[in-house]
């Protein structure tokens, strides 16, 4: 581990900090533990099923999993790719989590179209998108007794506490038991479709990515402040058996106490 990289353990039920340099190293880092995921996944369960996020922060991690280094060492027909929430607009749109993730990544490398799980966008209401994401997470467990356990979330962090599309004071943030929600999201003026907090909870491994100065003191008051979801929905995320791991930059970290 190069000595730019620092690691802590953090307290409570806050997982572990790795402390990078710059954004690049965020992103190489976030490829190598992606490779080293993807084959402990396969070895132990046959697939490796992993969930994108969407934002900026992620692309340059899933840009250089496209490239000649970190492509050839995953087994692409064995993984299945799902996506923590969307924007309820066209696949192709700008502002589409799939079409980021498949310009930095997926039209880049040998995965099957069919282990390309993406949100249906195209099925209205958002309601009935949200449902149909739901069934379609089901389906893809059936192996595992129908209890949709992903091996990998990736997650973001919106300078306000959101992650996802889970947004500071949504009802969403109360849900126990639907997997996958919509929700209207009046700041951002657009519709969304996210994984809930039970599901992301039975991730196996959870990483958020948090890069750049902009997010130093949500990051601070995420870890460092007093237990409060409907303010700091990030919060929420507590993998009841799996490992969470925050996966920043010095300039994200700039706030936080040694
Ligand atoms: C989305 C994301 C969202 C994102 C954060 C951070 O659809 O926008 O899923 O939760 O991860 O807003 O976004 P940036 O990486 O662009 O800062």
């Amino acid at each position: 581990m190069p000595a730019s990289q620092r690691v802590a353990k953090l307290q409570g039920s806050h997982g572990e900090l790795w402390v990078c340099a710059d954004a690049e190293e965020v992103a190489a880092k976030t490829a190598d533990l992606f490779v080293n995921e993807a084959a402990k996944a396969i070895a132990d369960r046959g697939r490796f099923r992993v969930v994108l996020s969407g934002g900026s922060t992620p692309r340059r991690a899933y840009e250089l999993l496209a490239s000649a280094k970190w492509r050839a060492q995953v087994v692409w027909n064995k993984v299945d790719v799902f996506w923590g929430d969307e924007r309820y607009v066209p696949a192709d749109h700008p502002e589409s989590n799939y079409r980021m993730a498949n310009d930095a990544l997926l039209q880049n490398i040998p995965i099957p179209q069919a282990n390309v799980c993406r949100v249906p966008v195209e099925i209205s209401p958002p309601e009935a998108t949200a449902k149909a994401y739901e069934d379609a997470i089901r389906d893809c467990f059936v192996d595992a007794g129908g209890v949709p356990r992903f091996d990998l979330i990736f997650l973001g962090l919106g300078t306000n506490g959101h992650t996802a599309s889970l947004f500071p004071h949504s009802p969403l943030l109360n849900e126990r038991s639907r997997l996958v929600m919509a929700d209207e999201v009046v700041e951002k003026n657009m519709w969304r479709i996210t994984m809930t907090a039970p599901l992301l909870n039975r991730g196996r491994t959870v990483v958020f990515l948090v890069v750049g100065r902009d997010k130093a003191e949500v990051l601070r008051q995420v870890l460092c402040d007093s237990y409060n979801p409907q303010t700091l929905p990030a919060q929420l995320i507590r993998p009841e058996e799996g490992s969470l791991l925050w996966i920043v930059d010095e300039a994200a970290a700039s706030l936080l106490r040694a």
